[in-house]
């Protein structure tokens, strides 16, 4: 066990690094950004854990300079910056941090709905500027959250936690996926993608990026929404084409976007959505409170310890 060699891309919060350092030596990425892909290649030749970042790219060309690589434990739930089949093919576990992240990331969807429907991000420049006049009858008129109907695409752990919390504003549900979940309750209703974006007032992007994914949300899918609708991307940037939606939001196809992540990611100042007035975007913070960052964190540690101690790993992709 005192051989293990931990590789940790990126400092986490909490008590990650003490449960880390239990297993073996760590070596840690220290700088306030990514890792430089050429350190994690220099630095990987050793290693038998990997503790990483979704900004970090773990593929077959990294993989092969990792001949004693047995886990790869990821902070974050979505993985598609891992290449899987490579992993698998190698015999590499997986680990990620379902569960601990959901109830913040779906508290962020409902912020964004409700900024992006309701014109926060008009209404705090014009704050900033100077340009609040007095209180005026057709002032930064919004669209109506409570009482619609809000279609989830991808109704697992974070799109269910988002529709649990449609209870509260009296809104009727409409999901999509590939599969119908087995609900006992006749709320929500499953619906093919075509129908929920015709009927949903609002819709919320939940679901992972694979290369099914991609692009999910693209011109003809945007047409189909309702002038007045929002939508509202926290899965992955490019599950939205994002030339087709800056086209949608700037001939009224939509009403507005919230995303809490984009594509290219991080979006350049100047990119059309970011100067796009009904585009309001937050810099991927889904799962980012201080109690969650810290679970995520530790989770991943003990994925990571458990995998290189040959047990099955709490959260595993791969096992
Ligand atoms: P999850 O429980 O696995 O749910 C994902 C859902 O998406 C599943 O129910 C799945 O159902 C559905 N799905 C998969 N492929 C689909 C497709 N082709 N079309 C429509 N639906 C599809 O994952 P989760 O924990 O809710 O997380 C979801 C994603 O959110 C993550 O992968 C991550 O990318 C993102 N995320 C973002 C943040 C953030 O900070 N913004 C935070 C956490 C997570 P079927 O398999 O039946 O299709
Ligand atoms: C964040 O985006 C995650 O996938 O955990
Ligand atoms: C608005 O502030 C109102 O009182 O209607």
């Amino acid at each position: 066990m005192e051989n293990e060699r931990i590789v940790v891309t990126r400092q986490p919060p909490g008590q990650a690094l003490a449960i880390l350092e239990s297993a073996g030596s760590v070596w840690m990425w220290t700088e306030d950004r990514p890792i430089e892909r050429q350190v994690l290649f220099d630095q990987i030749t050793t290693a038998t854990g990997l503790y990483t970042m979704l900004t970090d790219h773990v593929d077959e060309a990294l993989l092969k300079c990792a001949p004693d690589l047995r886990v790869v434990s990821q902070m974050a739930v979505g993985v598609d910056n891992i290449d899987l089949a490579a992993c698998r093919n190698r015999g590499i576990k997986v680990g990620h941090t379902p569960d601990v992240l959901t109830e913040t990331t779906a508290d962020l969807a409902w912020g964004l709905l409700i900024a992006a429907a309701r014109r926060f991000g008009e209404g705090t420049r014009d704050v900033a500027a100077g340009r609040w006049g007095d209180w005026d009858p057709n002032y930064l008129i919004g669209q109506d959250i409570h009482g619609s109907t809000v279609g989830i695409i991808g109704f697992g752990r974070i799109g269910r936690a988002v529709a649990r919390r449609a209870v509260g504003f009296g809104m009727s549900v409409l999901y999509t996926q590939r599969r119908p979940v087995d609900l006992s309750d006749p709320q929500p209703s499953f619906v093919p993608l075509n129908e929920l974006l015709e009927r949903s007032d609002h819709v919320i992007v939940a679901a992972p990026l694979s290369t099914e994914t991609h692009h999910l949300i693209s011109t003809n899918e945007l047409r189909l929404m309702k002038p007045t609708a929002t939508l509202v991307n926290i899965g992955r940037g490019p599950l939205v084409d994002s030339a087709a939606l800056h086209h949608a939001l700037t001939s009224g196809e939509i009403f507005a976007a919230g995303l809490d992540v984009t594509d290219p990611e991080p979006i350049a100042p100047d990119h059309p959505l970011v100067t796009t007035p009904n585009c309001f975007i937050t810099p991927h913070l889904g799962s980012s409170t201080i109690r969650t960052r810290q679970a995520m964190a530790e989770l991943a540690a003990r994925n990571l310890v458990a995998g290189l101690r040959g047990l099955a790993l709490e959260a595993p992709v791969i096992a």
